[in-house]
């Protein structure tokens, strides 16, 4: 079934052709757009950009063109007003997009994608440290592209890069040596790897020989040095498992932990071809290549001493994903500190020639703070994920035990809570601001958080479950009243929220619009008895309403990747 939107497109698509003017029909659908006031209709034709088209005024074309929309199905009343033609649903609108939505439970999503590939590059955290809170945006936000991207038919590949290569590694290296053993690495596991880095660190300041020792070290790792890789690997085996136990409790898998350390063997022929294509130049020593017209700093390949440094690291990379993967995109989620990184990069592999680089995408996001702290792990002075994961879940677990105490599955469902407060916490708000995290806020189960969404899901399953299931029908011919068609309206546009999360990288414009279904779903409910309708009609319909309502929070949740609560 189309819905009101496409068939006005259509219609004006006609119309138009009729004057000489001829429009696809995506562009004739992103001529509409939805009234910020619900006063003034449910979906509104701007008619400025088609003023240069038709060479007239916009209200006068409004005007011309309310004529040729009356009596369009599914519409009940059109209005030129100024420059806008503002278009009514009628109350088959609602019931027709209720059935659209429960014909299909995967209610939004798309095969747009279908045949092409993404690659998402998210989490890749520098291993020897354990997740803090600074991790939570890449990972989420790259998950949540992820599903995003999957719904809308794309073979995707989830990259985690881990940072496994590099000077701290010398550092590292340096310290285990002479600081630590392997019974000790054994016993204090990443902790000690943990304590390791802040020492050096403290102790570089007072003896600045020791950076060069760890250059040294580094570079000795990098030249496959047998006793540095030794140490090297005993780091990984350390970190991975304690990753391993954040990703199961959010629920995220990756398809490839390919890291830095393994593009090291890849470098040369990457440095030589950069060299061959005139881009390399030589500063102080090292190895760069000028962005000078580009209006950026050299990008950095080489070190003195000839180590390689994180840019070529992700050049080698690239270039290896491209003939691996063949990806349409290849999306980079980090903090918006690694800007400049990318942005020269991306620039680099441009000049090497390869056009693919139009297709390398940065989707950077702002700082994380817990009660205004912002973290810094040079210090050691963290608030770590795990931590603020375990105090989410207890914290959902004492709400819980308060307002359901029989609850089966308490300790479950206080899980599946307490992260998806977190997660979605770190999803709601546009994801290049900074932002604090507030337990008041991230844990309401009643203004605009995680618990509310999933309390709201909830209690659509609970309906469904009390009514015994689905009525298999809308009842015909049944009017529904304004609870019931603005909140059957905001269902419709789920499609339009994940094509817009989609082209901004923007996983908040899911669950902003999850909140605003919650919030039009709880007028409706307290305002209509769904179960304890007067008439089987009504009560038919609003079943049918809640379950549509379930059917795109719980769609919705899935792409923030939070689980779905059947009962809280
Ligand atoms: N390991 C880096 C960090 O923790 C992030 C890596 C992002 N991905 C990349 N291909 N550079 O800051």
């Amino acid at each position: 079934m189309r819905d009101n939107k496409t068939i006005l497109a259509e219609k004006l698509a006609s119309l138009l052709d009729g004057q000489g003017v001829s429009l696809t029909a995506a562009e004739a659908v992103g001529l509409f757009e939805t009234p910020a006031d619900p006063k003034l209709g449910d979906l509104a034709l701007p008619c400025f950009k088609l003023a240069k088209l038709l060479r007239s005024a916009p209200p006068k074309i409004a005007s011309d063109l309310v004529g040729a929309f009356a009596g369009t199905a599914g519409i009940s009343k059109v209005e030129a007003v100024g420059g806008y033609l503002n278009f009514f649903y009628d109350g088959a609108s609602a019931v027709s997009a209720v059935d659209e939505i429960l014909q299909n439970e995967r209610f939004g999503s798309s095969d747009e994608g279908n045949g092409k590939t993404v690659c998402l590059d998210f989490s890749s955290p520098n291993i020897a440290k354990r997740f803090h809170l600074g991790h939570l945006g890449t990972t989420v936000i790259g998950n949540a592209l992820r599903n995003l991207f999957d719904f809308h038919g794309y073979r995707t590949v989830a990259i985690n890069h881990l940072g496994d290569w590099g000077t701290q590694f010398g550092k590292l290296i340096y310290a285990y040596q002479n600081w630590s053993s392997q019974e000790k690495l054994e016993q204090g596991g990443i902790t000690e790897l943990e304590k390791l880095y802040v020492r050096f660190c403290t102790a570089e300041k007072e003896d600045p020989s020791l950076t060069q020792a760890a250059r040294d070290a580094f570079h000795r790792l990098e030249c496959g040095d047998e006793e540095c890789l030794r140490i090297w690997k005993t780091f990984k085996d350390i970190s991975l498992p304690e990753y391993q136990k954040t990703y199961d409790l959010l629920g995220i898998t990756f398809d490839s932990y390919v890291g830095e350390a393994f593009f090291s063997d890849k470098m040369p022929a990457v440095v030589e071809e950069l060299r061959e294509k005139g881009l390399l130049e030589l500063d102080d020593g090292a190895s760069v290549v000028r962005l000078d017209e580009e209006g950026m700093p050299p990008c950095l390949i080489l070190k003195r001493d000839g180590s390689t440094l994180y840019p070529a690291r992700d050049i080698a990379a690239a270039i290896w994903r491209k003939k691996t993967y063949d990806f349409e995109k290849c999306i980079y989620v980090t903090s918006a500190g690694q800007s400049l990184h990318f942005a020269q990069w991306f620039r680099v592999v441009r000049k090497m020639g390869y056009d693919w680089a139009d297709g390398l995408v940065h989707v950077p996001y702002g700082t994380m703070s817990v009660g205004g702290e912002k973290l810094a792990s040079r210090t050691g002075n963290v608030v770590l994920l795990e931590d603020l994961l375990s105090e989410a879940i207890r914290k959902c677990e004492q709400v819980i035990a308060e307002k359901h105490p029989d609850l089966p599955n308490r300790e479950e469902t206080a899980k599946a809570v307490g992260v998806g407060a977190v997660v979605f916490n770190a999803l709601s708000n546009s994801r290049i601001k900074d932002s604090d995290f507030n337990w008041e806020d991230a844990l309401s189960f009643e203004g605009n958080a995680g618990p509310y969404v999933q309390y709201t899901y909830a209690r659509t399953s609970s309906i469904l479950r009390k009514n015994g299931g689905l009525p298999p029908a809308s009842p015909a011919g049944y009017a529904p009243c304004a609870e019931e068609t603005a909140l059957a309206k905001k269902l419709s546009e789920f499609p339009e929220a994940v094509d817009r999360a989609i082209e901004a990288y923007e996983p908040s414009v899911i669950s902003r619009y999850l909140l605003a279904v919650c919030a039009l779903f709880n007028q409706f409910y307290h305002n209509c008895r769904i179960l304890g309708a007067d008439a089987e009609d009504a009560r038919d319909f609003r079943v049918r309403l809640s379950a549509a309502t379930r059917t795109v929070i719980g769609n919705g949740l899935d792409l923030l990747g939070i689980r779905r609560t059947e009962e809280i």
